[in-house]
């Protein structure tokens, strides 16, 4: 660890010992959900965060408003646990949209309640939002996420392509034994709905700590999978940049497919991202055993300045990769829906 030497302190920025620096900030709106994915949370829930620990709207504008406006952060991502279910939510986007300079705003979501709220995060100043979505069929839907919520999903999704939120981005878990053969089925549903399909290789991040290498679909079979129906050309760009999912064009465009091989092709050299849970710690990446607790300083009076200080000295320890192939590897503390996704 160490603290940021002296000529990084006076760049405003977000960098680690390896160069990298973060532009792209997560905030987690709150950890419940009202879904219960298999892959994320056990039937019952968890033990949810009590409301005084959580970040007040005010507290979480103010952090998103030092991270953009001193700390050289572009673009915000509002997640969860479920976003859509914190009351403020549509305030904070508007908020976050009034700073200078204006970041690039989105939303991860299961898509319930998109239905209602879609138009109005829009005009708040929501820019793009991504749906989590792993079937097609409403029984695998409840046996995965066990609830029977498959109509309101695939509403919220219709809801955000009619309010303009472009391109709708639709993520997908595979899982062995459930829904690994609709691989091709949900590429051309969402090819024929106009959503942006990425499917994302499940990650040890649940409560139950119940994943196993060997249960992963990975990233390869996924595309072999879809290889049986689709013609698939690797997009042309340079590079893949800080962006997790690798994207093919779909029969030769211009519809596209995504995956993210966050296991077995892991991007952390380049990534640029830093979260902040609903309790107001600094997390310097998803698979960080350790937090930097920021919500102290912010309730005991800090100033802007010396919270800059923190999350930079939080990132600046941030590791070189996930560890995920390390034997010694170990689950994070927290699961997904408490760090944000
Ligand atoms: N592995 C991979 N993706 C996950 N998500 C939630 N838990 C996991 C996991 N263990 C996905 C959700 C959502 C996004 C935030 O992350 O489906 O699309
Ligand atoms: Fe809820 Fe997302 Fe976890 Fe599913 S993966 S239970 S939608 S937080």
């Amino acid at each position: 660890m160490g603290t940021p030497g002296a000529q990084k302190e006076a760049e405003r920025v977000l960098i680690d010992t390896y160069g990298r620096v973060a532009t792209d900030l997560r905030v987690s709106l709150t950890d419940r959900c009202n879904l219960r994915c298999t892959y994320c949370m056990p039937e019952e829930g968890l033990q949810w965060l009590a409301k005084p620990e959580l970040l007040t709207d005010d507290e979480i504008v103010r952090m998103v408003r030092i991270a953009v406006t001193d700390l050289g952060v572009r673009d915000v991502r509002f997640t969860g646990g479920e976003p859509l279910l914190r009351p403020g939510l549509v305030g904070i986007v508007e908020r976050c949209a009034a700073l200078e300079p204006r970041p690039k705003i989105s939303l991860t979501t299961n898509g319930i309640g998109l239905k209602r709220t879609a138009a109005a995060l829009r005009d708040a100043g929501l820019d793009r939002v991504n749906v989590s979505l792993d079937t097609l069929r409403p029984e695998v839907f409840q046996a995965m996420t066990r609830r029977k919520r498959h109509h309101d999903v695939i509403g919220g999704l219709a809801a955000a392509r009619a309010a303009g939120l472009a391109p709708v981005k639709v993520n997908t878990v595979l899982m062995r034994g459930m829904n690994d053969d609709e691989a091709p089925d949900l590429l051309r549903w969402a090819v024929d709905h106009d959503y942006e399909l990425r499917f994302i290789e499940q990650m040890p991040l649940d409560a139950q700590h119940g994943w196993q290498r060997s249960d992963m679909v990975t990233a390869e079979e996924i595309l072999e999978s879809l290889r049986t129906r689709f013609t698939l050309t690797p997009e042309e760009s340079s590079t893949r940049g800080s962006a997790p999912a690798e994207r093919w064009l779909v029969d030769g465009g211009p519809a596209r497919v995504g995956v993210i091989a966050s296991v077995t092709r892991p991007f952390c050299r380049a990534c640029d991202r830093t979260r902040l849970t609903a309790d107001g710690q600094v997390r310097n990446c998803l698979f960080a055993r350790e937090e930097s607790d920021l919500r102290g300083a912010l309730r005991s009076g800090a100033p802007d300045a010396a919270i800059a200080d923190l999350w930079k000295a939080a990132m600046w320890g941030k590791k070189a990769g996930s560890g995920l192939d390390d034997p010694s590897f170990l689950q994070p503390e927290r699961p997904m829906s408490a760090i944000g996704g």
